[in-house]
């Protein structure tokens, strides 16, 4: 069958990779893509928020019979609701379910509801009544904007007045537009983080293995908060007994929670969780596959990603056998000069000599003049498989000192936490 990926980010095109190697895949599309999707996939440079002309796409195409939707913005729109509503088959939540991503304030109500282990929390739309409790506030604590940010709208305040500079920005400065209209004050949880994908078919959910995800721009954790630096997978601290807890604790009663509330899952249910002293804790919710983490994930995916997709859809993912490599993976993002703030773009990426085996996963590139530039803050995932997290680490890092551009940098540290 011929699929039709939207996105443009290394998850993007680490999904069309693996979809390339279905033997079930004739040829993918992605919309826009960029400069590595380009090698596998047609890219039409249509945005990701531009419904009219994404189904004018697809109606006109009719070789087309899926459309697997990557990325939160569209989901939270309501895209998959409006392919389906054409009579396309789409892979993705439905705006009603994408919503625990979209609304922080809907996945607390949710969590606490349910009974679903999460850091405790007050919501606030009225700036007066968030400035009365921040003044009085127990610190550190995090303020979190409502709705999607990218990646940006959390702020670990550790004194009053970073609490009250956080909540101005927010709910005042409207720094996030409307998603900061209404915020999250929340507890401070202390622990090791880690991310569980999973496949929900909204009766079965299927976890894939775990991931680590590295958030702060620099060396041991240090500087501002991006959308991911490097991950690595599996990771040691997620035991087995964490594993059920958490199944048992966190994912089945979200799966089930979900249905109550008339908001059946389908897709990538993505538990962002810090294993705390007291257990393990939902930080997030993501309606979709996490990126950096997917660069990781679905290279250890033995089974065919095209059945998968259809078994979602078709609510069929009890049939599916899941296979996984034993191999560890990792990836070590390399972004521009300045990003998570400013940067630029357009400068010339030179790839050296670097092994066969190694994954580039593309993020934020572009084909100007028939060569390869930077197009966005992320530019490549450059990942490696290897028979323990170290060789794998050794082998990414090895291609990472033969490719450069112009204000490169990257984290050194990927992978040496466990
Ligand atoms: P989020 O976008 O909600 O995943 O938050 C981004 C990052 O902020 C998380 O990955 C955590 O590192 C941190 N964070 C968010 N909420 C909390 C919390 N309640 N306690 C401690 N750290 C948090
Ligand atoms: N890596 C975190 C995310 O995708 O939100």
């Amino acid at each position: 069958m011929n699929v039709l990926v939207i996105g443009s980010g290394g998850r993007e095109h680490t999904i069309c990779w693996s979809l390339a190697k279905s033997p079930n895949v004739d040829k993918i599309y992605c919309l826009p893509g960029n400069g590595g999707i380009a090698e596998i996939a047609e890219c039409v440079p249509i945005s990701v928020m531009d419904f009219d002309a994404i189904l004018n796409f697809v109606d006109s195409h009719k070789d087309i019979q899926l459309t697997v939707v990557a990325p939160d913005d569209p989901l939270a729109a309501g895209l998959v609701d409006r392919l389906e509503e054409r009579g396309h088959r789409a892979f993705g939540p439905r705006a009603n379910a994408a919503i625990i991503e979209a609304s922080k304030g809907f996945s607390k109500y949710l969590m606490k509801k349910y009974g679903i282990p999460t850091a405790d929390y007050q919501e606030f739309d009225d700036y007066g009544a968030a400035v009365e409790y921040l003044a009085k506030a127990k610190y550190p604590l995090v303020v979190k904007a409502d709705g999607l940010a990218l990646g940006k709208g959390v702020i670990i305040c550790n004194c009053k007045e970073e609490g009250l500079q956080a909540a101005k920005e927010m709910m005042v400065d409207s720094k996030f537009k409307d998603a900061g209209k209404k915020v999250i004050v929340e507890e401070f949880m202390v622990g090791q983080e880690v991310s569980i994908l999973s496949f929900c078919d909204g009766k079965t959910i299927v976890p894939m293995v775990n991931a680590r995800d590295h958030k702060r721009a620099y060396d041991n954790d240090e500087g501002l908060n991006t959308g991911g630096m490097g991950t690595f997978s599996p990771s040691a601290i997620y035991t087995k007994e964490i594993q059920d807890e958490v199944l048992n604790n966190i994912i089945l009663p979200t799966v089930d929670a979900m249905n109550k509330e008339g908001r059946t899952f389908k897709g990538v249910l993505y538990f962002g969780l810090m294993l705390t002293d007291s257990g393990a804790k939902v930080v997030e919710y993501n309606a979709r596959f996490g990126d950096p983490e997917t660069q990781v994930v679905l290279p250890r995916l033995k089974t065919d990603l095209c059945d998968i997709f259809n078994a979602v859809i078709d609510g069929t993912l009890d049939k599916i056998r899941f296979e996984w490599s034993d191999d560890a993976c990792v990836c070590v993002v390399m972004a521009s000069g300045g990003y998570p703030e400013s940067y630029q773009k357009g400068k010339e990426i030179s790839i050296g000599d670097i092994d066969r085996d190694i994954l580039l996963f593309h993020a934020g590139t572009a084909v100007k003049d028939g060569k390869l530039v930077t197009n966005g803050g992320r530019v490549l995932g450059v990942t490696a498989l290897g028979k323990d997290i170290n060789e794998a680490r050794a082998k990414a890092y090895k291609a990472v000192g033969n490719i450069s551009f112009d204000g490169a940098f990257y984290r050194k540290d990927i992978g040496i936490k466990k």
